[in-house]
């Protein structure tokens, strides 16, 4: 392994160093961030600012050879985890763009940062792996991903963080698992087929894991997940896994929603709206790829992950504004709105998976509202808790992954917006104001645990334009979260 030494001679203009090569090629230089103030004085128009580039080849030259890349970002003393994913993510990024197929990154000397070896190591290979990866399976794509990538660094770290690196690794791929089922359009991942694929990814890691579907349903009292998919010919679907280690800590329920096509039922989403609604089945994508996670991890806690599947469509069959159904745990409601459609079929999974596991706590991700995205803009969600500690711990790890969770509120009062004359409940508020809180106060008639968390992905879910480590489309939102929320816990 290469040995690397200081960086101290080029603070002026920070800079992280990849080389994109051939794997044929195995041209690594010695001691670049040695050689750095002499590389640095050749080419001055290099400042080092975030996301400035400098890109040249090594001693070889042709299509195939190894290029030397020089990542700018910006001042040393303000290095953060997120800062170091972005570099590794443009640096993949380029090397595929130039046709090669491996990038060796080289890690600086970390004690010279402000930020420490792990989350340094940690960082770059997710942002490496998670830019390393694209969407194509319906496309003759011509630009492959990496066949390799590896960070170099002294090899006495390098045996340090062996193991931190590989668990990265488990968390990125169950990431890119759950980016994939989001991207996926609707007509390839119908209810049925959907539930399927979940069940057998799960059992391949031995979860424990099956899928119940209309009739048990029906016997289970499920009104609400019966009701939203009545429009469609497919059969409603309910996944469970479940992740049973021998000895285990905290037992804890995911719950995620998993609207396959959103069409917004007789209340018809718009053109404009309506193109989208293939990503209603973010929550159910995170929570399938965090067990499944989980699993491969070797988490030490009970998981049970509880995943409503249906079709939001529109027929003779479909459920009408207006109708009053009878959910799992009794209350009748009044459907004001087919579009208010994911919280009935979270309240019945939410309703049962408590009765049936008694967990210690039980958190839902789903892509439940629009007016979360007007609130919180496209990349943050919106956390709500009846528990301060659950809430807190949910933000310290969103804050360690960068996948940006803020709390709002569940205010007592705001109850009465969802009051129907003549149902338990209306599945809207009287009012447009306050959308995500009365979604989540809806949820919250169904939840009797001491601690649960409802995370509104509709922002982040997706993304519509590429990022530095995400192209555009299903995002992975939640996994990396959750897992680093376990990892957390006592
Ligand atoms: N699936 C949508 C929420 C959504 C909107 C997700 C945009 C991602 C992007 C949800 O089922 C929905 O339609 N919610 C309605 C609720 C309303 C009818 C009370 C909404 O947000 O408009
Ligand atoms: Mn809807
Ligand atoms: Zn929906």
């Amino acid at each position: 392994m290469l040995t690397l030494n200081s960086i101290d001679q080029f603070k002026k203009r920070p800079a992280l160093v990849a080389i994109l090569m051939d794997t044929q090629k195995t041209l690594i230089p010695t001691k670049p961030y040695e050689q750095m103030p002499q590389l640095l004085a050749q080419f001055p128009e290099f400042t080092g600012a975030m996301d400035d580039q400098l890109l040249w080849h090594g001693p070889e030259t042709g299509e195939q050879a190894p290029r030397i890349l020089m990542l700018g970002v910006g001042a040393i003393a303000d290095l953060d985890a997120e800062k170091c994913r972005r570099v590794a993510a443009t640096a993949a990024k380029k090397a595929i763009a130039l046709g090669l197929d491996q990038m060796a990154f080289l890690v600086p000397p970390v004690k010279t940062l402000p930020i420490d070896a792990r989350t340094v190591i940690g960082a770059l290979a997710e942002g490496a792996l998670l830019g390393n990866h694209r969407f194509s399976r319906y496309q003759k794509d011509e630009k492959k991903p990496l066949k390799k990538i590896s960070l170099w660094t002294t090899a006495q770290t390098a045996k340090r963080f062996k193991a931190h690196v590989r668990s990265v690794e488990t968390v990125c791929q169950g990431t890119l698992m759950a980016r994939e089922w989001v991207s996926i359009p609707a007509n390839d991942k119908r209810p049925e087929a959907f539930a399927k694929e979940l069940v057998t990814q799960a059992k391949a890691v031995g979860l424990g894991a099956f899928s119940r579907s209309e009739s048990w349903l029906k016997k289970s009292k499920m009104g609400g997940i019966l009701a939203v998919n009545q429009g469609s010919n497919e059969k409603p679907q309910l996944v469970v896994m479940h992740h049973k280690p021998k000895k285990s800590g905290k037992k804890i329920v995911l719950v995620g929603k998993g609207v396959t096509f959103d069409t917004g039922g007789y209340n018809l989403k718009p053109t404009g709206s309506i193109e989208s609604m293939k990503i209603d089945m973010g929550g159910a994508a995170a929570v399938a790829a965090t067990l499944i996670t989980a699993a491969k991890a070797k988490v030490p806690h009970e998981i049970i992950g509880i995943i409503p599947i249906v079709e939001n469509m529109v027929s003779a069959t479909a459920i009408r504004p207006g109708d009053i159904i009878t959910m799992f745990n009794g209350k009748r409601v009044e459907v004001n709105n087919t579009d208010a459609e994911g919280r009935l079929i979270l309240a019945d999974a939410l309703a049962w998976g408590i009765k049936t596991y008694q967990p210690d706590m039980v958190i839902d991700l789903a892509t439940l509202t629009g007016a979360c995205l007007v609130a919180l803009g496209s990349d943050i969600a919106g956390l709500f808790a009846n528990d301060e500690t659950l809430s807190q711990n949910l933000v310290a790890a969103a804050t360690t992954t960068h996948e940006r969770c803020w709390p709002m509120p569940l205010p007592d009062d705001y109850k009465a917006l969802l009051k129907s004359k003549i149902a338990d409940l209306s599945n809207i508020g009287k009012n447009r104001w306050g959308g995500a809180i009365t979604a989540a106060l809806f949820l919250s008639e169904f939840v009797d645990a001491p601690q649960w968390a409802h995370i509104d992905i509709a922002g982040p879910a997706y993304t519509a334009t590429d990022n530095p480590y995400c192209n555009s489309g299903g995002t992975g939102f939640g996994v990396r979260l959750l897992m680093q929320f376990m990892e957390n816990l006592a």
